[in-house]
């Protein structure tokens, strides 16, 4: 295996720990608001910092781009790092949650990793290398249409709030032709499950690179589509749309033309 997607194998795994066992102590962890309706507890903070020094431990000159301590260092090599996706659901013990960390070399992808330590499922890729889910080959549905399709959002709660009326447009449209709609609160493993076929396609707007880095290598490494609802190249903190390659092709189909300008890149 590559030795930089082991490493962050092990990183994730050990920060999987960290937030697995301070789950019996929801109660007393402390809480603080970075915006509205948006969380960060001192687990965010303590699973990075140990994400942070097993990177540090081989690579101590690569660059660190992280959620909660923002970006340091110059080098070719990048780490994007998102070490409790999904923060709201954790608080709630709602078991739906993932350790995202991604590796890119001058401005491109090459590996991904996303873990879900409450079901202890490993989602990697390297590029040219293809997407694995616990070492196991993994590829995204074959299914062709909207029509039977189950298909994964993330509401807008942030700045994108403000277009709710026409998110909602888009959801009627989705939720009327396809099999079902989820929103399960975790958009990296959201995308990991677009990777294993799990669900058939997946949109969701303002989400952030530590959000999407590692999904969507993984995505593109099991054969789907990534980009934006207006159809270009998807770059990091771009809005995404994403899926099988046709149900990515009908779900911008679907929801490009309802997409405000703002929203479309
Ligand atoms: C959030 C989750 C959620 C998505 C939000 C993200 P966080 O990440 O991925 O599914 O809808 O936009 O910010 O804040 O829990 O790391
Ligand atoms: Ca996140
Ligand atoms: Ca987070």
């Amino acid at each position: 295996m590559q030795p930089l997607l082991n490493i962050a194998m092990r990183a994730a795994r050990r920060a999987g720990d960290i937030i697995v066992k301070s789950l019996s102590r929801l109660d007393s962890l402390k809480v603080d608001t970075k915006g509205r309706n948006d969380f960060v507890t001192d687990i965010d903070r303590k699973a990075e910092a140990d994400i942070i020094a097993t990177i540090r431990r081989s690579y101590p000159q690569h660059a660190i781009l992280a959620e909660e301590s923002g970006g340091s260092g110059e080098d070719e090599f990048r780490w994007i790092i998102d070490p409790l996706d999904g923060t709201t659901n954790f608080l709630h013990g709602f078991p739906s949650f993932a350790v995202s960390i991604a590796v890119e070399q001058r401005g491109r992808l090459q590996h991904g990793v996303v873990y879900d330590p409450m079901r202890q499922e490993f989602f990697t890729a390297s590029r040219g290398d293809g997407a694995q889910l616990e070492g196991k080959k993994i590829r995204v549905s074959t299914q062709r249409t909207l029509e039977g399709a189950l298909i994964g959002t993330g509401f807008p709660f942030r700045a994108d709030a403000k277009y709710v009326d026409e998110y909602l447009s888009m959801l009627k449209l989705v939720m009327s032709t396809a099999a079902g709609v989820r929103r399960p609160g975790a958009a990296s493993l959201d995308l990991a499950y677009v990777a294993a076929g799990r669900i058939d396609g997946f949109w969701e707007f303002g989400l952030s690179p530590w959000d999407t880095a590692a999904g969507t290598l993984i995505i593109q490494e099991a054969g789907g589509r990534v980009g934006t609802p207006s159809g270009a190249e998807y770059a990091l903190g771009s809005n995404i749309v994403a899926g099988n390659p046709k149900v990515y092709e009908a779900l911008l189909e679907a929801i490009g033309p309802l997409t405000p300008a703002a929203l479309r890149t």
